[in-house]
């Protein structure tokens, strides 16, 4: 059997690293790994010995080292066999390329299945030119809805379920909402959450980082001001525990900075919706400077798309000498879950983090209206809030989440096991249509 998989953007790299992962077991034994009790259908493991294709296509719509080189080289995942060079763009030129290009590799290669994840541009594009090419579309992450069709991702989704053979769904609402939308049940499979293989699998390793030394290696602060690359921490500090931090250099040229490591919020913003328009990032922006920042450290990682449009409306020249507001780069993934492991609260319009805070236990403010993922509201055991873009709401909850941190409950089958079943779905679906 062949398989290509296909990842375009930042969020694709950590939910294609464990089914990679799981192809590479099965090669190496195709029983292996494939006896999990947790696998909740009455399939049973392929007794399909013949080994497995696997090929790797980056469609190349992220392409700074910070934005995918550093998650392939942390996870592991083997280089892409084929990198469509796709780049930014609007997503008419994002879609439109990635399929002139992919159409190429599918004609060349005759895969048996293209594996799409998550909701990126490349899961439309690819999934169309697959059937267009008829060759069985798999989508891992299948059955998340919004409701938003202002929302870029949710069309990529709809178009991408609606024309895939196997729909592979990360929580029962998902299978719900495919049901509902008439899809056949021998498409659907709840196999769990793929994202949370890879936090299971790098949990004890991003436990090793220093908060300190992301934080020296990624300062934004430092090179804005100086045109300098960061400042090396004083070893003053270990970097855990309840120490202070302090980053010498950086503290006498710029601005002070007593790190408090035992109390920070984290913030990323990234989505159109509130990065785009500068009536609603201003407040944002003013709320984390004048309220967040007069209580405790901000460590806020900036999107390349929000530093431009912070650059654009003229709010990026006083963050770097704002108090208590630690601006850092795009992080890589370790780094990400470190601070997020350690933050006593997040804010945030990812989808991902708002999963991974369910998991960790982190609160989470979602700076969103609506959510594909309502499996990490608290009114269903999660860890986050929907608080839009309205900073009164935002304020509320912001307190309120601090007072009341909860305790949020691992949703089903969110148990590092999910790529094993992915695999094993494909395998079983093989096997039934024989
Ligand atoms: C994309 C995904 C979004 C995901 C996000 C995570 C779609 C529709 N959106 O949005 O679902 O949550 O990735 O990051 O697929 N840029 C760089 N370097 C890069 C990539 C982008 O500087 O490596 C800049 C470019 O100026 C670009 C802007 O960031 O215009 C936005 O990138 P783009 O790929 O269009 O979408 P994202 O906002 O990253």
């Amino acid at each position: 059997m062949k398989i290509v998989s296909v990842v375009g953007a930042r969020p694709n790299f950590m939910k294609i690293a464990p089914f990679i992962r799981a192809i590479h077991n099965y090669n190496i034994n195709p029983n292996i790994g494939f006896t999990s009790p947790s696998y909740p259908h009455s399939l049973s493991p392929s007794s399909d010995k013949e080994q497995i294709t696997h090929l790797l296509v980056h469609t190349g719509q992220h392409y700074d080292d910070r934005m995918s080189k550093s998650f392939f080289e942390e996870l592991e995942i083997p280089e892409a066999d084929i990198n469509l060079g796709v780049g930014s763009g609007t997503h008419a030129e994002q879609v439109g390329q990635t399929m002139i290009e992919f159409e190429k590799v599918l004609k060349a290669e005759k895969p048996d299945w293209v594996v799409i994840v998550g909701d990126v541009n490349a899961i439309l594009a690819c999934s169309v030119t697959a059937k267009k090419e008829h060759i069985k579309c798999c989508h891992i992450e299948a059955g998340l809805r919004s409701g938003d069709m202002t929302m870029p991702e949710e069309i990529n989704r709809l178009v991408a379920d609606r024309i895939s053979d196997l729909l592979l769904t990360p929580d029962l609402i998902s299978s719900e909402n495919l049901r509902k939308e008439g899809v056949p049940e021998e498409k659907i499979k709840f196999v769990g959450n793929i994202m949370i293989d890879t936090l299971e699998a790098n949990r004890e390793k991003a436990g090793g980082f220093k908060i300190i030394d992301i934080i020296s290696k990624n300062l934004l602060n430092y090179k804005m001001a100086t045109g300098k690359t960061s400042p090396q921490p004083s070893r003053s500090s270990t970097g855990t525990g309840s120490s202070n931090g302090e980053i010498i250099g950086s503290k006498s040229e710029i601005w002070n900075l007593e790190f408090e490591i035992n109390d920070f919020a984290v913030m990323t913003l990234h989505r159109p919706s509130n990065v785009d328009t500068k009536e609603i990032l201003e407040p944002i922006v003013r709320f984390i400077t004048d309220e967040v920042c007069a209580e405790r450290t901000l460590i806020w990682t900036i999107h390349p798309r929000t530093r431009k449009m912070l650059e654009t409306f003229s709010l990026f020249k006083n963050l770097p000498d704002q108090k208590n507001l630690i601006l850092l780069e795009p992080l890589s993934y370790l780094e990400m879950l470190r601070l997020n492991m350690e933050a006593r609260i997040m804010l945030t319009d990812s989808g991902g983090l708002q999963e991974e805070c369910t998991v960790l236990g982190t609160p989470c403010l979602t700076l969103r209206w609506n959510t594909e993922r309502p499996v990490t509201l608290r009114e269903h055991g999660g860890a986050s809030v929907l608080v839009g873009n309205n900073i009164e709401r935002i304020r509320k909850e912001y307190y309120a989440a601090l007072e009341n941190p909860g305790k949020p409950v691992r949703p089903e089958l969110w148990d590092g096991k999910t790529a094993e079943r992915c695999l094993m779905a494909i395998l079983d679906f093989e096997d039934e249509s024989k």
